[in-house]
């Protein structure tokens, strides 16, 4: 038996801007993962095989099947071209997740590159993380329709990026240990109707819509620089203003902005939607002592679910 994993994700800022041209930072959530597993087929059964994840549903694909348009499929598509293996190995393929699918967190990228990494794995190849991230990329395209590449590259790289679309992504280091709550507002929500949508927006409006884009650019550029000096009250503030800039494109929505208003009124530094928005997950930045009053008003607006994950410093990723 053959394991592999990946991370979820999380946007600190920029995200819709990024699709634009414009700066991003994001994290990998280290300790919630998508994992698969590779195990020989049973004797009657002949190809590949994979079995997705996250509900009861099984979902057996055929890897010869004509179903491109499968995000599974295509990633165990590309990884095997890519390593030149004509005849897919006979082997069963179980993927399991701890993401929540559609809400903002990379659910889709984690599980097509923990697919992607046990499939090299299972046939004794490897790949490195350039290639890899250049195949799930070509993956979110189906999820995602226009992505800029920062979920993938996070989520192969495993590192906090400052990412720019097209634009080799440039590692940074959290030298302050900070804790970020993750509330779900329950709601999925697809990230590729949110682009869209902001799509649209843009083309009736590139004056007013390229300035909101260049603003959350400017709040990024900021926001480096205060994860540079450790300065998280000036994050939080970024994040806030962040928020307000992301309510201007209409990817916010009520259950968001209960939550986000929740969350800083329980004296969170700052918080926001992360990623797609239009329902998923907010972020919030906390100091350790407004940990519990945080979560507990969280809870108490509506939260399905609040995660607190503590990034940097010595703990990285150190998730419960
Ligand atoms: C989704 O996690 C982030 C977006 O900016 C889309 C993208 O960058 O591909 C909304």
């Amino acid at each position: 038996m053959i394991t592999a994993s990946a991370p979820a994700k999380s946007i600190l800022l920029g995200e819709h801007a990024v699709v634009y041209g414009q700066p991003a930072l994001a994290v990998p959530l280290t300790s919630l993962r998508a994992r698969a597993t590779a195990a020989a087929n049973p004797t009657n059964i002949s190809g590949l095989r994979i079995m997705g994840s996250g509900t009861d549903e099984v979902l057996p694909l055929e890897i010869d099947a004509e179903m491109v348009d499968n995000a599974l499929a295509l990633t165990a598509r590309l990884v095997l071209k890519h390593l030149g293996v004509v005849t897919p190995p006979n082997i069963t393929i179980a993927l399991q997740s701890d993401i929540p699918v559609a809400s903002g967190l990379g659910s889709g990228a984690a599980v097509s590159t923990a697919l992607a990494r046990v499939l090299c794995a299972a046939v004794n190849r490897t790949i490195d993380n350039e290639a890899l991230n250049a195949i799930i990329y070509e993956v979110e395209k189906v999820y995602h329709g226009t992505p800029s590449g920062i979920d993938n590259t996070v989520i192969v790289f495993e590192h906090p990026v400052y990412f720019v679309r097209g634009v080799p992504p440039q590692r940074f280091a959290l030298h302050r240990a900070m804790t970020l709550l993750i509330g779900d507002t329950g709601l999925r929500a697809s990230t590729r109707v949110a682009i869209d949508d902001v799509r649209a927006l843009y083309m009736k409006d590139p004056k007013r819509i390229s300035e909101i884009f260049c603003a959350i650019g400017a709040l990024v550029e900021r926001g480096r620089a205060a994860l540079a000096t450790g300065d998280l009250a000036q994050l939080g503030e970024l994040m806030d203003a962040n928020h307000m800039l992301l309510r201007e494109l209409q990817v916010s929505c009520p259950e968001l902005d209960r939550l986000i208003e929740a969350a800083r009124s329980a004296g969170a530094l700052g918080a926001k939607l992360s990623g797609g928005g239009r329902g998923g997950n907010m972020i919030a930045l906390v100091e350790h002592e407004a940990v519990e009053p945080v979560r507990s008003a969280l809870l108490a607006a509506g939260a399905a679910r609040v995660l607190a994950v503590r990034l940097g410093g010595a703990s990285d990723g150190d998730f419960r």
